[in-house]
């Protein structure tokens, strides 16, 4: 499948070698919990490549070092509830003063229309770097809606950050907001007849908070 310039699949190793042990069926709630963490950590770090830095002179016990800082970048992790909170820390545990919002969205589990019920997101969101994560992007509905909720309070360079695609989800996402950098750790084959990812990994949120 041929992607828009905006999407990147990670095919790094290690990203690899844990969504396995992520799919598998028998990984219990506490290890599927740690792994989105650190496979979300894995793919911050490579998505953060193009933050921009300035110069800095800093002092050394030995003389004075021509350095490199981040140039005034201020971030904002935007999960999707609930699934998307089990993202979060992958990402504070690299970037810990970026700020936290949260949207409350479920999908409607006949229709698969997504719903929303609730908002909040940082101060200043137009002036951030917004990182939204959710472990799974099927019809790309819920995607697709949160990410039209920022922009309509004012956020406008966003990434969106999964471990999951669907081929259709990457399509809807693309179209329907084509200034969005998309990133994931690999592009299953389809959805079944539910708006379920084959393979896949099952019901993310019900995996993170044991629900099932
Ligand atoms: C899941 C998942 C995404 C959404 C993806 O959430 O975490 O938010 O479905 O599906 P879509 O791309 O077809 O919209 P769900 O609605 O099951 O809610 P949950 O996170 O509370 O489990
Ligand atoms: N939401 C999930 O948690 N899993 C899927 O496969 C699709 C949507």
């Amino acid at each position: 499948m041929e992607y828009s310039n905006n999407v990147t699949v990670f095919d790094h190793p290690l990203i690899q070698h844990k969504l396995s042990i992520l799919r598998n069926v028998d990984t219990p709630s506490k290890q599927f919990r740690e792994l989105v963490e650190e496979i979300t950590m894995l793919m911050c770090y490579e998505s953060m490549r193009d933050l921009p830095l300035e110069d800095i002179d800093v002092k050394t016990p030995m003389g004075i070092a021509h350095s490199k800082h981040l140039k005034g970048v201020k971030l904002a992790v935007v999960p999707i509830l609930r699934a998307g909170i089990g993202m979060v820390d992958g990402v504070l545990n690299l970037v810990p003063a970026a700020r936290v919002g949260h949207i409350g969205l479920y999908r409607d589990e006949k229709t698969l229309e997504p719903h929303e019920y609730y908002c909040k997101l940082p101060k200043n969101i137009d002036k951030r770097l917004i990182i939204v994560t959710d472990p799974m992007l099927a019809t790309g509905g819920s995607a697709v809606d949160a990410i039209k909720l920022i922009k309509e309070r004012g956020g406008k360079h966003i990434k969106f950050m999964c471990i999951i695609a669907a081929p259709e989800g990457i399509k809807a996402l693309t179209e329907a907001h084509p200034d969005v950098e998309v990133y994931c750790a690999h592009v299953d084959d389809k959805l079944n007849e539910i708006g379920y990812i084959v393979p896949g990994l099952g019901d993310a949120g019900d995996r993170i908070f044991g629900t099932k």
